[in-house]
């Protein structure tokens, strides 16, 4: 669900024609609809409200300050994984006390950090990262709240880099191991207080399943945690999938209703008619850690035809935006909606691949895909590359990072200025020659 229409031929944010932003900031361009942010923090508050609940917004999806500020005008908690993130909620206004420290590698700057600062809670990792956040809220004569991240053995059914809650990957502690590693805290580590139980299973899951088997599961050793230790919140982490694939007509009417098809049974509203029951009856305050669901949707990649090519066995449409603005395709197989900005109706379509002018036979933004011809200067939009879009940029073969605006109703702000090449060279140094 999302604010993209083509109203008049041109696609439009909201009420912002993509064409005239284009225009005049350039390509590639990252585009935002809060409208769609908010309407989507919305629904899933409401679907929620029978719990005592909080949303943690994943910040890894998309950082920018603007987005973090939208999210914390709406009351939004947030789900960090490093300094540099607690650093952006608190720059965007964002509270300490409502954030959550997930990742398996917190270092002693950020654990200091983050303890300053008043979290409401270390998601741990591992009995070492305990030990040692014990040890670091000791020295500072502070206790630092945490809960611990089962690792529930349960199969996502999604992207295999995209899988964390399978005993094989890297995160949380197993299951078995789970009461155990309560028992050392309470009885070994003083300075530590025993706050909630945390799980995520992975990202971008296209069905309630595999929520309600580790929800299910997990459910029994929360309840004895919450018995023995006092818990005062369960963590259901993120995962919530979008939907890739919607139709921009100006027509259209209540795209959440589309969301239920065959490809992705996983509406707002199967997720919370699966889940909320399982937990009203915990007594526990529940947390959710959605990225993709609050953002995926909400962005566009603006980027612009540059030549086209054909050759023997492929078209290919060569584009200024690659894979370092845009990574998901080549590196998770993304699956992105791309339409021409000025669209055009009666062309007929050919089979294209869509690259970038990076030096890597894995830059593409799509393959095999229909596209109607393209000139030269024709701005295509990347549809749903809200999420994991611009976090995941980099500077590769020297390309500088796009801007990003946020479009609010008839008003287009920026959000980010475009790197210029001063920028890419910033805080590097030649020694002198000897
Ligand atoms: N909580 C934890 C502990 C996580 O590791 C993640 C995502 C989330 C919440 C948010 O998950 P979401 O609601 O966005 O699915 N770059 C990949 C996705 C990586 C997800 C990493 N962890 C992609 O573009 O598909």
């Amino acid at each position: 669900m999302h604010h993209f229409r083509y109203l008049q031929g041109s696609l439009h944010a909201e009420n912002v024609d993509l064409q005239s932003l284009a225009e005049q900031h350039g390509t590639p361009l990252y585009v935002y609809s809060k409208e769609t942010i908010v309407d989507h923090y919305t629904r899933l508050d409401q679907g929620l409200s029978r719990l005592d609940h909080m949303i943690c917004y994943a910040v890894k999806a998309n950082s920018n300050l603007a987005v973090l500020s939208t999210i914390a005008q709406l009351g939004g908690g947030f789900d960090i994984v490093s300094g540099g993130e607690l650093f952006r909620v608190l720059r965007a206004g964002g509270q300490a006390a409502k954030c959550t420290f997930a990742g398996v590698g917190k270092t002693r700057d950020e654990i200091e950090y983050a303890l300053k600062e008043g979290i409401y809670c270390f998601n741990a990792e591992s009995e070492a990262e305990l030990r040692f956040i014990d040890q670091i809220a000791g020295e500072m004569g502070l206790k630092a709240p945490v809960a611990v991240r089962v690792n529930p053995n349960v199969d996502a059914k999604t992207h295999a880099k995209i899988t964390t809650g399978k005993s094989e990957n890297k995160f949380g502690i197993d299951f078995d191991r789970i009461e155990e590693v309560y028992e050392i805290i309470a009885k070994e580590c003083p300075n530590l207080e025993i706050r909630g139980l945390q799980m995520h299973i992975g990202s971008q899951l296209t069905s309630v399943g595999p929520f309600v088997e580790a929800v299910e599961k997990v459910k029994p050793l929360v309840q004895e945690m919450k018995a023995k230790y006092g818990l005062q919140f369960f963590s259901i982490g993120g995962g919530i999938g979008i939907v890739y694939k919607q139709s921009l007509d100006s027509g259209s009417q209540d795209w959440w209703s589309l969301e239920g098809n065959e490809s992705h049974p996983l509406t707002i509203q199967a997720y919370a008619d699966a889940v909320v029951p399982l937990l009203e009856d915990l007594g526990l305050r529940i947390l959710l850690e959605p990225g993709r669901f609050m953002v995926g949707n909400a962005g566009v990649l603006l980027t612009k035809v540059v030549y086209e090519k054909r050759g023997k066995a492929k078209v290919f449409k060569i584009v200024d935006a690659a894979m370092n603005d845009l990574i998901r395709p080549t590196l998770y197989e993304g699956w992105h909606q791309i339409v021409p900005v000025r669209s055009k109706v009666g062309a007929e379509n050919e089979l294209s691949d869509v690259v970038g002018p990076i030096c890597e036979t894995g830059d593409y933004l799509a393959q095999n895909r229909e596209l109607p011809p393209l000139n030269a200067g024709d701005v295509l939009a990347v549809m749903s590359a809200g999420a994991y879009g611009f976090t995941m940029a980099s500077n590769y073969n020297t390309r500088t990072m796009p801007a990003e605006i946020l479009v609010d109703g008839t008003e287009a702000y920026v959000v980010r200025e475009r790197q210029t090449l001063e920028d890419l060279v910033r805080g590097e140094h030649v020694p002198p020659v000897k």
